[in-house]
């Protein structure tokens, strides 16, 4: 039997992110400049659920029942068999690359979940839908997160923009004109279940200044959502800075963050925010196209350890 594989992009979010697992809606888009692939090859040696797990960035050669229960590789693979009603799986073995990195706002772990379950589908000959990956991928997620609003999994599946609202169907989103994006990295990692967390914590201690600041960011987004779809795109950055400033009152920026936003703007980003769950990670900037360059320099001054250029593609093109 040849090898199958799949692939599955990393994600950044635009808007939303934290007010989204309040019920607030959020913008997400792939980004396919960091992605994970999954390779599954068949041992028909090997004997029924003898599973060879090969995932070097997280430093896995092993066999799947030498895995804890609750790791993530291990959850994906039982929730496919779940799902397909199947007592075992072929001996295969399953190789993971991810240059999505991790604990750093990408969506790394529902990339790499995604990649799984869609190899394992195409190997199995019973290949998912996406919202089957989606949905397979959510509770992998969960396991993981606790509570995660399931933006991460049903944009990574569906690879396309999305306005995402929790528990409604996806909403793809159309993007009226083409614009560029830097990531960057501040070379921090948080934990995004220890962030939502916290931000749980405050919740609960001062509902309703966290529910005045989730509405703010649900309107920014509904604003953001019509000027992609109908321009003008230039107007998102003021959006991106004012959700920016609303994370840093939520209490989930950190200086270096902050630093990073603040040399995009100065180099000539329309708009930037820190993107995923905060505390580290990645934040990302609007930015003219002849300024690309500039902002870059400038980000990589102020410290970013990694930095890409995502090019949103206006619908029908990406
Ligand atoms: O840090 P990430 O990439 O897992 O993104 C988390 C996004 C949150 O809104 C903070 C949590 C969620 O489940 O939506």
């Amino acid at each position: 039997m040849p090898a199958v594989s799949a692939s599955a992009p990393g994600k950044v979010i635009l808007f939303g992110e934290h007010a989204v697992v309040y019920g607030q809606p959020a913008i997400a888009v792939p980004v396919n400049q960091v992605s994970s692939h999954a390779v599954i090859l068949a041992n028909p040696a090997g004997l029924p659920d003898q599973i060879h797990l090969i995932a070097p960035q997280i430093n896995i050669d092993q066999d799947l029942d030498a895995l804890p229960e609750d790791h993530p590789l291990a959850i994906a693979v039982m929730q496919v068999k779940r799902q397909l009603k199947l007592g075992h799986l072929p001996s295969c073995t399953l190789q993971l690359n991810s240059t999505v990195p991790m604990s750093s706002g990408l969506g790394s772990s529902a990339s790499t979940a995604v990649a799984v379950i869609r190899a394992l589908g195409l190997f199995l000959g019973q290949p998912f839908t996406e919202e089957e990956v989606s949905q397979l991928a959510y509770a992998v997620e969960k396991k993981q997160h606790g509570n995660p609003s399931g933006i991460d999994n049903t944009v990574i599946a569906y690879n396309r923009p999305v306005y995402f609202i929790r528990n409604q169907p996806m909403l793809p989103l159309k993007v009226a004109l083409p614009f560029t994006l830097i990531v960057a990295n501040s070379g921090i990692s948080s934990s995004t279940a220890d962030v939502v967390a916290a931000v749980r914590a405050a919740w609960e201690k001062e509902t309703a200044h966290y529910d005045r600041l989730f509405t703010s960011i649900g309107n920014i987004s509904t604003q953001a959502r019509s000027l992609i779809e109908h321009g003008p795109i230039m107007k998102l950055g003021h959006l991106m800075s004012a959700n920016h400033t609303l994370l840093q009152e939520m209490g989930v920026s950190c200086p270096e963050l902050d630093r990073l936003v603040a040399a995009a703007l100065e180099a000539g980003a329309l708009g930037a925010k820190l993107c995923g769950a905060g505390w580290g990670g990645n934040m990302v900037a609007l930015t003219p196209e002849d300024k690309t360059q500039d902002i870059q320099a400038a980000l990589k001054y102020a410290g970013a350890t990694q930095t890409f250029i995502a090019e949103i593609l206006a619908s029908g093109r990406n």
